[in-house]
């Protein structure tokens, strides 16, 4: 077991990447939170941290919100009194061309996408260094870190801001022995998905696109978010681990 008895909060974990995650770490040992946003959730979160078991827990929190965040990170060192693993998972995307997009909207996926990161990362390493240093940071972007997405513009702007975020990270944290990397994943069958999913013709334009020729699944990112967050990462760091079958190579092709 690669994670036995570390402590793991894993952001947005009650569906989708966070979920085939959040399993995966409690497979491998490891004491899981799972932080879910919405109070409509409440009992299916607490339901999947009895189950995962390893003490894990399930914890409400708008990571857009500062204090949210401060208020989880109390309650997690109040139950386990450490942190050692932080996986910044929970994410939101809106299509609508450039032209239309609202401030709200541009708002609200910053909000999340990006100073989410900010406020987690920077609790949780605080959190670190005060128990002496170690620790991993996990950031789950996009291929979108990278490539443009017609349609997307605030989504894409808010992965290339994780992309330098955790560079910069990778490098004020290594003194600290805090290792952070990002996974961008491609097109996974999860529910940010579900349009394409449920639309046949949408589904197989996407599969077209993707050398692999299918949606990859959630276990298979956390099998590297397992990786990224083992001892065998440890000199790991600063690096974005990009996991989509192929699909950023054939969209370069044109
Ligand atoms: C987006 C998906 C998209 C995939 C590949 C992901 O980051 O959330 O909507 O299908 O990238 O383009």
């Amino acid at each position: 077991m690669k994670l036995q008895d570390k402590v793991a909060l894993v952001t947005g974990a009650n569906s989708g990447i966070g979920k085939g995650i959040a399993t995966r770490f409690a497979a491998e040992g490891a004491r899981v939170v799972i932080n879910y946003h919405s109070p409509k959730d409440d009992q299916q979160a607490q339901a999947m941290a009895r189950d995962l078991g390893h003490d894990s827990i399930a914890l409400i929190g708008d990571v857009s919100k500062r204090t949210n965040v401060q208020r989880m990170m109390s309650q997690i060192v109040e139950r386990f009194g450490r942190l050692d693993i932080a996986v910044n998972n929970a994410g939101i995307e809106i299509k609508k061309p450039f032209l239309e997009a609202t401030d709200e909207e541009w708002d609200r996926v910053m909000g999340v996408n990006v100073s989410g990161v900010f406020y987690v990362s920077q609790s949780a390493a605080s959190q670190m260094v005060k128990q002496g240093g170690g620790g991993k940071i996990i950031n789950i972007s996009s291929v979108h870190e990278d490539i443009p997405f017609s349609g997307y513009t605030s989504y894409c702007a808010s992965k290339g801001a994780v992309r330098m975020m955790m560079r910069n990270l990778a490098i004020e944290l290594a003194p600290y022995r805090i290792n952070v990397n990002n996974i961008a994943p491609g097109a996974i069958a999860t529910p940010i998905n579900r349009a394409v999913l449920d639309d046949p013709n949408a589904k197989e334009q996407a599969i077209e696109e993707i050398p692999w020729g299918r949606f990859g699944q959630p276990d298979e990112v956390a099998a590297v978010a397992a990786f990224l967050a083992s001892d065998e990462a440890q000199y790991v760091t600063g690096s974005t681990y990009t996991i989509d079958g192929g699909l950023v190579r054939q969209v370069t092709k044109y």
